[in-house]
Order: structure tokens, then C-alpha cells, then sequence
């Protein structure tokens, strides 16, 4: 296990640590399942702002908010900007497999089964997806043991916690 503790102190530093999470996540060798990272802290802790960095590292360019009744949310990855030297060797983003970002809110959910329904295990099992998922303590027994886990505390007005751990 490999826990790591970083201090932000506003929000752009939050958005680019997800960023060099993104990029850790991708160092060690080709996926077998989709990359999870679950997400755990209170109201206002970062949980969205966080997801709204690795977005813009993956090349979505949609806004990420958090909307009050979608659970589920799917984006599409721009492949060339998660590892542009890898697609300029290649001449394409061919070799880069991840596909989809898929940005999940449990806030609202009261049992994991309302995930299962939306093929959640599906999603996990594709290792062309990156899921992130905001309360994630939801639904811990849906979440395979490899995820990594983020959690967001509160410090101060501008500052979080941050603590990443991944087994
Ligand atoms: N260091 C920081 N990192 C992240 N957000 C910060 C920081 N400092 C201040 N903020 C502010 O805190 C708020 C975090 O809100 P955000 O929606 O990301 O929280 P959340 O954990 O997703 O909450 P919720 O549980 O309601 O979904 C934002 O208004 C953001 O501007
Ligand atoms: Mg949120």
C-alpha cells in the first residue's frame, strides 16, 4: 500500500494535483480493467473540483458540474492530450487505450444495487474507462480492491487535505 499526503491551498492546486494523479496512474503497465478513483470527503471538501482537473487533463471539453439528479455522467477522452508524445510517435492516438471518463455522484444513492442497475460493473470491467466516483463509501463493495482512494478534508477557508491511497 502507497499513501501519499499533499496541502492545497486553492482551487487551481487541487485541479492540477488530480492532473499528476492522472499521470501516476497511467506509469506502471497496460490496464486489464477500467482505472478507478474513489473519492471520499464532506460537502464542499473538493470531491468535484478535483474531477473537474483530471477532466481537463484528459482533454474533455465539456463543463464537469455535479447536477442533482444524474448519478452517472460519460465523457469522452481526448486520447492525444493524455499522452501527447505517445500519439506523436504513433502518428495517431491509436495505442492510447482510454476512451471514456465516467464521472459518478453517490451522494444521492441509497443502496449500491442503483449503480449494478447502470452497469456500473460493466463500466469497471472495460479498461478503456477511467471512472471517478464522488462518495464512494457508497458503494465500497462495488469498488474493486486496486482503486485508488482520495480523501478530501477540510483545512481552511482555501486549504484541503488531500490524502491519496492506493493498494
Ligand atoms: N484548495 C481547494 N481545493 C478545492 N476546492 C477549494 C479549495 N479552496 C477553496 N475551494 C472551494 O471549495 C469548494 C469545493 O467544492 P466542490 O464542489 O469541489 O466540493 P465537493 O466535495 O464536490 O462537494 P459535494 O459533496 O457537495 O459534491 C469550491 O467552491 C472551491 O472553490
Ligand atoms: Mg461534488
Amino acid at each position: 500500500m502507497k499513501k501519499q499526503v499533499f496541502l492545497t491551498k486553492n482551487e487551481a492546486q487541487t485541479k492540477r494535483l488530480a492532473g499528476q494523479v492522472l499521470k501516476e496512474l497511467f506509469a506502471d503497465k497496460a490496464n486489464k480493467k477500467a482505472k478507478i478513483l474513489a473519492l471520499e470527503g464532506e460537502l464542499g471538501a473538493g470531491k468535484t473540483t478535483f474531477t473537474q482537473g483530471l477532466a481537463k487533463a484528459l482533454g474533455v471539453k465539456e463543463k464537469i458540474t455535479s447536477p442533482t439528479f444524474v448519478i452517472m455522467k460519460r465523457f469522452i477522452v481526448n486520447a492525444a492530450k493524455l499522452f501527447p508524445e505517445r500519439a506523436a510517435r504513433s502518428g495517431a492516438s491509436r495505442r492510447v487505450s482510454i476512451e471514456n471518463l465516467y464521472h459518478i455522484d453517490c451522494y444521492r444513492i441509497q443502496s449500491p444495487k442503483e449503480l449494478s442497475a447502470l452497469g456500473f460493473n460493466e463500466i469497471a470491467a472495460n479498461p478503456k474507462n477511467i471512472i471517478i466516483i464522488e462518495w464512494a463509501e457508497k458503494i465500497k463493495k462495488l469498488i474493486s480492491k486496486d482503486a485508488t482512494w482520495v480523501r478530501f478534508e477540510w483545512v481552511g477557508d482555501k486549504e484541503r487535505r488531500i490524502s491519496l491511497k492506493n493498494f
